[in-house]
């Protein structure tokens, strides 16, 4: 497969040794699958051991529909049995264990994963659909790093939180999407751990096949039967989960809709609750800023795993002097971004995880050329079987559009433009949202000026889309509440003795 369109940037250029002038196909290079041994069938990960489930569906690979493998459709016993195993081993010594000894079960899941990267990172790009270069160089680092973080605050709790007493909530059920599978299950379980609370953990649906692997690392890791249980099913599967008494916190990571009817379920209850949920970030270009170094900005801001990003970059706004320019320069650059099979290692922009994905994004796509937006998609042929759509950009593009204001979750940037700094600071503000933003200038004055300003969780001044384990992630407004990652990510794993 290849992507037509005759520009290639001059950095591709230069590695790349091409035959025939103004031919820029790339000899596929695809990531061999051989090392990843998938099961026909899976159960639940429940006290150590792996119970029958009674109902299963297919999950498939989101590249060309392959049926991958049976996994279980959880039923609310099933999460009881989870959630009675994960209180038991809480109250059967994890809960007491000192923290240095917590810390090594945590760094030995942290050097298994970066031993076994390889394997998960093709496990993820086959049932996730996002380029192996993405799942090899940022996810599996990331989710070791998290481990590796959390590992070393596990017997440092009372220096983080002085004078406070901090202690375990006890059992949290966590329920985590499809977009980064393994990275969001090392979100979950490492400051959960490190804090000393036990967990059942329910994967999304279409991605469930990274944590079941994964129980294979706890086995070698040696820990304790019930520390960690998996159950895999859909969401009613989760709403079980947020329905057990016996559950003391719930994290969620996923849409508006689901985090509301969670958080309206758990009112009055007592649970802890945090909520990631979903975002429109504003990435906000002014005049004085590298343009070149922009695009690339804008690009990884909203293509990056084909815009399946809780904190994408998906409303750019421009300065209105350096419009045509900057809209040139991104259009000649999305015409080099090759789509197609997730395991090549040049792929760019990988598969749509899901049908029903697919079809969201091609509902709002249609409203914006309905609602009067101008739309720009690069030559591309696309693979016949899967799930795939072309990186689009939208100008012309009013505040009012629905493309402006729904998270997409998709390939697709809304252009938008501004005069002021003020103007693009209440253009920015302007949405339910507030998870990232982006704002690219020369001038340092204005980055602190408009990071103190926007609403929004993580500011992102002339880059895009950087996490790191010490740095905390979270929402404004929809996009949830509660810290994920630094000291402020183990607080909603504690309770404190005042
Ligand atoms: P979703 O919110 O339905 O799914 C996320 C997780 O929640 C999955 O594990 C799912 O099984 C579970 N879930 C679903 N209904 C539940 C319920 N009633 N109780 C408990 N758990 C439940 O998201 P979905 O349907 O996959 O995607 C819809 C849209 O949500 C996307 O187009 C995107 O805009 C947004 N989204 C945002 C994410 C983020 O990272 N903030 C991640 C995934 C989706
Ligand atoms: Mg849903």
């Amino acid at each position: 497969m290849r992507v037509g369109g005759g520009f290639v940037a001059e950095l591709d250029r230069q590695q790349h040794e091409v035959a025939v002038p103004g031919d820029w196909t790339y000899a596929s290079a695809p990531e061999s699958r051989d090392i990843v041994h998938i099961r026909d069938r899976y159960g639940y990960f429940v006290d150590g051991e792996w119970l029958e489930p009674a109902e299963t569906y297919e999950t498939i690979a989101p590249r060309d529909e392959e049926a991958l493998a049976a996994v279980g459709q959880g039923t609310p016993a099933d999460v009881g049995r989870a959630v009675a195993a994960a209180r038991n081993a809480y109250a059967d010594g994890w809960s007491s264990l000192p923290g240095s000894e917590r810390a090594k079960y945590l760094f030995r899941i942290a050097r298994l994963l970066q031993e076994r990267s390889r394997e998960f990172a093709v496990l993820e790009s086959l049932n996730g659909g996002k380029p192996i270069k993405e799942s090899r160089d940022v996810d599996l680092p990331l989710a070791a790093a998290h481990f590796f973080y959390y590992a070393g605050w596990a017997d440092k709790l009372e220096y983080a939180f002085p004078n406070r007493r901090p202690r375990p909530v006890g059992v949290a059920g966590q329920i985590i999407p499809w977009n980064f599978p393994l990275l969001m299950l090392a979100w979950k379980l490492a400051p959960a751990l490190a804090c000393g609370n036990t967990v059942v953990l329910k994967p999304a649906e279409t991605t469930p096949l990274t944590a079941l692997l994964f129980c294979d690392i706890l086995r070698q890791a040696e820990l304790p039967p019930g520390v960690v249980n998996i159950v895999t099913g859909d969401g009613r599967t989760g709403a079980a989960l947020v329905e057990s008494e016996d559950v003391d916190k719930i994290a969620f990571t996923g849409s508006t809709e689901v985090g509301k009817a969670i958080q309206r379920q758990l009112a009055g209850t007592g649970k802890k609750l945090t909520l990631e949920l979903g975002g429109k970030a504003a990435n906000i270009v002014f005049d004085d800023a590298a343009l070149d170094q922009a695009v690339e900005g804008i690009v990884n801001g909203i293509y990056f795993n084909q815009g399946h990003v809780c904190c994408a970059g998906s409303r750019l706004f421009v300065q209105e002097s350096i419009y045509e320019p900057l809209v040139a320069k991104l259009e000649r650059r999305l015409a080099t971004l090759r789509v197609g099979d997730p395991l090549d290692k040049n792929t760019d922009v990988g598969a749509i995880n899901s049908a029903a994905q697919l079809d969201r994004i091609r509902e709002l796509v249609a409203s914006g050329v309905e609602e009067g937006a101008e739309i720009y998609q690069p030559p591309c042929v696309l693979p016949e079987k899967g799930y795939w759509f072309v990186p689009t950009v939208f100008t012309n593009v009013a505040q009012s559009y629905r493309i402006a204001q729904e998270e997409i979750f998709g390939p697709v940037l809304s252009v938008l433009t501004f005069r002021t700094p003020e103007e693009a600071l209440e253009k920015a503000n302007n949405t339910p949202y507030g998870l990232s933003a982006g704002v690219w200038t020369e001038k340092g004055s204005r980055i602190l000026w408009m990071a103190q300003r926007l609403r929004a969780g993580v500011v992102w001044a002339n880059t895009f889309n950087r996490f790191d384990p010490s740095s905390p992630f979270g929402g404004y407004k929809e996009s949830g509440f509660g810290r994920e990652g630094g000291l402020h990510g183990l607080e909603p794993y504690l309770r404190f003795d005042e």
